[in-house]
């Protein structure tokens, strides 16, 4: 027995620190590296630390710690955000992930008090809060940036609002339309992701600290008080909840994956009308690359790559729906896997943000080129079909046909619908009068 004790008494001291109380040997490399966040969580070191002032605020203000206790804590973790902010912490990964190094640090700064930080709390409702104050920032930033694209695409719109293109479907061209209307709708989009985002943090904005490991604790703690600091509405309601729920995080990824899509569409219109042979626009150089092989090219490589970056969007969001499909409540090491998509999202939703109004800030659109592409196909021909039905009354499946056959009469000619004369028109419909040349030419 006591052979026992002393050998798992001479081992613990290569068990983990934070935790390795009961464990006789050290983690093998491997498992380190499996467990290890710290690469990823990194980015959470500041509301780590304002998750962590407001809680040891809360314990000293409940008695719990002394005032004298707390203060030695706040101060320390303040001096701590100091070394990270100037990239004088180096992050350890045998202490796994943002909040053991923090607090690992803490202790060899100020000794003993730093043990009662977690007095109340365990890592379970500290992740879930850190990462709840991350995201709701993150949207706010993306909330941002789009409005600034927003912006640029109502100068864009107010710029263009009379210059005529085709408009199109099944990207044939079906009527005639202004720049400004299509680029609008882009506006229009993006004002549902703005939305959406908007309630995303909305309703992430509930704190789960005191939820502890899953069952609360039973320290005379003050919930309200942190999470009012911490600028949640209130505490979350359930405790199992608090620190098992992600949706949040798949929400916010869908945000992004439908921005995303939303961009891809413009990109891919970008990259269309960019071409030689729509021509309707020109990228800038500085939004441009050359080919190493083919002199003449000047490739829409953003476009290109903000329309190739929805599979990582639409990645991510699959990922941690996998993650949380069949998970057991409350806490499981899996959710530890929520954190990287959610954070790549954010990065690369910015990215395309940025580099869709820099493309459209220095474009040029050959606004002439459009004009001309909406007059060559025959785009006023539902406008010539209206006519004949609100004129000389036929049904619109018969006004359609005679209009099928004026067309087919212009195309065999060469010439656009308003050049076509009036006798022609006569010979498919007799009773048609020089009135339907007010509603053949594109720009009326
Ligand atoms: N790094 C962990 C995560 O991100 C923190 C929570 C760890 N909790 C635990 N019971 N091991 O999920």
């Amino acid at each position: 027995m006591i052979v026992v004790v002393q050998k798992s008494e001479k081992n613990n001291n290569n068990a983990n620190k934070m935790w390795g109380g009961r464990f006789a040997e050290k983690p093998s490399d491997v498992m380190e590296q499996i467990n290890a966040s710290i690469h990823v969580d990194q980015r959470l070191w500041a509301q780590d630390i304002r998750g962590s002032v407001a809680h040891a605020e809360m314990l000293g203000k409940q008695g719990i710690i002394t005032k004298k206790e707390a203060k030695a804590i706040i101060d320390g973790l303040n001096r701590i955000a100091g070394e990270i902010e100037r990239g004088e912490l180096e992050f350890k990964t045998e202490l796994e992930d943002i909040h053991m190094n923090i607090e690992s640090r803490l202790k060899e700064m100020i000794g003993e008090p730093a043990g009662k930080l977690h007095t109340a709390r365990s890592r379970n409702d500290q992740v879930a809060t850190d990462f709840r104050m991350w995201t709701r920032e993150a949207a706010q930033n993306l909330i941002a940036r789009i409005e600034a694209l927003q912006d640029t695409l109502g100068d864009l719109t107010d710029k263009h609002a009379g210059d005529i293109m085709p408009g199109f479907t099944h990207l044939q061209a079906a009527q005639p339309i202004t720049l400004g209307i299509h680029l609008d709708a882009y506006a229009q989009m993006l004002n549902r992701d703005k939305t959406r985002l908007r309630d995303c943090a909305e309703r992430l904005n509930k704190c789960p600290l005191g939820a502890a490991a899953l069952a609360g604790t039973p320290y005379p703690i003050d919930r309200d008080y942190t999470a009012e600091k911490l600028g949640f509405k209130r505490p979350m309601v359930n405790t199992l909840d608090a620190v098992s729920a992600r949706d949040f995080a798949a929400e916010f990824l869908f945000c992004c994956a439908q921005c995303g899509l939303n961009l891809s569409r413009l990109a891919e219109e970008i990259i269309l009308w960019a071409t030689p042979q729509f021509g309707f626009m020109k990228l800038s150089d500085q939004w441009s690359t050359g080919s190493s092989i083919m002199p003449q090219k000047k490739n829409p490589d953003a476009a290109e790559l903000v329309r190739g970056k929805t599979g990582r969007l639409n990645g991510n969001l699959i990922q941690m729906m996998t993650v949380l499909k069949g998970l057991p409540l409350a806490y499981n090491k899996d959710l530890q896997e929520d954190k990287e998509p959610v954070f790549d999202s954010y990065d690369t939703l910015i990215l395309c943000l940025e580099a869709t109004k820099g493309m459209l800030q220095t474009a040029t659109f050959n606004t002439q080129a459009m004009l001309n592409s909406a007059e060559m196909g025959y785009t006023t021909a539902t406008a010539l079909a209206d006519w004949l039905v609100i004129s000389l009354g036929l049904a619109f499946r018969d006004a359609h046909h005679v209009t099928g056959r004026i067309v087919k009469m212009a195309e065999d000619k060469g010439c656009k619908l308003d050049e076509l004369p009036l006798d022609d028109m006569k010979f498919v419909e007799p009773r048609i009068t020089d009135e339907i040349y007010k509603v053949l030419s594109v720009k009326k």
